[in-house]
């Protein structure tokens, strides 16, 4: 695919990587594209704005309030006429910015005002690449629908070897050209997605809750916007912002989840349960601050199970419900779609490290109502994600398709 009439930005952050977005630039503009280059301070250090400058044949932009230029005021016209934006290298820094919505230069303000796709390409030392606070950096952004390349493993700059290598331009460009012809197989569709927690409250003060980020139910939000479907996304208490251009419900208890799932389920043609609703309430909670230093007893009651009200009440919507397991994971998962009487069920083991609860990956296995089984790699959720709406489409035309042979 030519790249010829698509506009794209290309940020430019301060890593010794700097270099090879030369070459990347030299290879966009050669596919046809029109690549207007914004450099970072430090970018700037390791390669001028000239060799962008000349290369793309455009002003460079690098400062948000330089008052000379005549594009610092425009970088929210700049950011929406773009097709695509890439931040290639991206550095530790710039993802961390990114992640939290810090606007403090040029490209991160841009970030801010873009609505087109957007990927990321990190490079950075190996060590860096693996720390906690970028690990989670690159979830939040991948569960609001940024596409983050993985690094290459291999020599790095700092002498080590590890994974933080910039890719080659070929799979830079190959990621591009995905992002901007993307799937819009759920375009016409109306997807209904419940996320995180609930909680129940035991006084004004105190609940019972569990441990879900919403990542997965999140992932699946994000991944089914860029799809082409309406989201609605009905979510109890995380730390995530919602992906833009979701219809976003926050609730906090599972009755409140019922009330707006339930409201919108008529236009729904899809419903997707990655929501954790916690089984039991405080059948009286206190009104007032229950005081310490004696033993308690709290008598609980269950909660109404939304999935399999709403799988009862037909509305010719497909249903996904998820399975949070421990142990005989298919057995228990099957026996567990079959009661909720839903069409598919994504069933996690969660007692496995590093995946179910507030991790950054998941591994599931996919159960039908016809018996169908696919277990999936482990994976980051938003592959995860794209992975279950892909399996949803396949099983419900299957499905079509036998009531139509019938
Ligand atoms: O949020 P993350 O940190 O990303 O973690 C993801 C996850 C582990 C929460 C997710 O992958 C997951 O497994 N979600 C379902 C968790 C759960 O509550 O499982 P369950 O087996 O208890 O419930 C089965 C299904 O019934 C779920 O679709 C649940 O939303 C639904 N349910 C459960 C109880 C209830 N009262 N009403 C319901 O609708």
């Amino acid at each position: 695919m030519s790249l010829a009439g698509r506009e794209l930005i290309l940020g430019v952050t301060g890593s010794i990587a700097a270099y090879k977005a030369v070459y990347l630039l030299r290879e966009l503009t050669q596919l046809g594209a029109g690549v207007t280059v914004c450099l970072t301070e430090h970018a700037g250090e390791f390669v001028g704005p000239l060799t962008f400058r000349t290369l793309s044949g455009r002003p460079v932009l690098t400062d948000l309030f330089d008052p000379q230029s005549a594009d610092a005021v425009e970088h929210v016209a700049l950011a929406e006429r773009a097709h695509a934006v890439l931040v290639a290298p991206a550095t530790a820094n710039l993802l961390a910015k990114a992640a939290h919505g810090i606007a403090d230069d040029f490209l991160t303000t841009l970030l801010l005002a873009a609505r087109s796709p957007v990927l990321m390409v990190p490079a950075m030392d190996g060590g860096m690449w693996e720390h906690p606070a970028v690990v989670a950096n690159v979830a939040t952004l991948r569960a609001r629908g940024v596409t983050v390349l993985e690094p290459d493993a291999g020599a790095l700059a700092s002498g080590l070897s590890g994974k933080g290598r910039f890719p080659e331009p070929d799979a830079i460009v190959e990621a591009l050209r995905r992002l901007l012809a993307p799937v819009r197989d759920f375009a016409g569709e109306r997807l209904l997605i419940t996320a995180g927690p609930t909680r129940e409250p035991i006084d004004p003060v105190r609940y019972i809750s569990n441990r879900s980020s919403g990542k997965m139910g999140y992932g699946l939000a994000a991944a089914a916007l860029r799809r082409g479907a309406q989201v609605t996304l009905i979510a109890g208490p995380t730390q995530i912002t919602p992906p833009p251009g979701a219809v976003f419900v926050p609730v906090q208890t599972a009755e409140e989840m019922r009330e707006a799932v339930l409201q919108h389920l008529s236009s729904a043609t899809v419903v997707i349960k990655a929501a954790a609703v916690a089984d039991y309430r405080a059948k009286h909670p206190s009104a007032a601050k229950i005081k310490g230093k004696r033993d308690l007893t709290l008598e609980l009651t269950p909660n109404p199970d939304i999935l399999a009200e709403v799988a009862g009440r037909r509305t010719g919507a497909f249903v996904v419900g998820f399975a949070a397991e421990t142990h005989d994971v298919a057995a228990n998962a099957r026996a567990k779609l079959e009661a909720k009487g839903i069409d598919l069920l994504v069933a996690n083991d969660v007692s496995q490290r590093g995946i179910g609860f507030d991790a950054d990956e998941n591994e599931v296995l996919l159960l039908d109502r016809w018996g169908g089984t696919r277990a999936l790699p482990r994976m980051p959720k938003s592959a995860v994600a794209d992975a279950i709406l892909s399996h949803t489409l396949a099983v419900r035309a299957a499905a079509a398709t036998r009531k139509a042979v019938r």
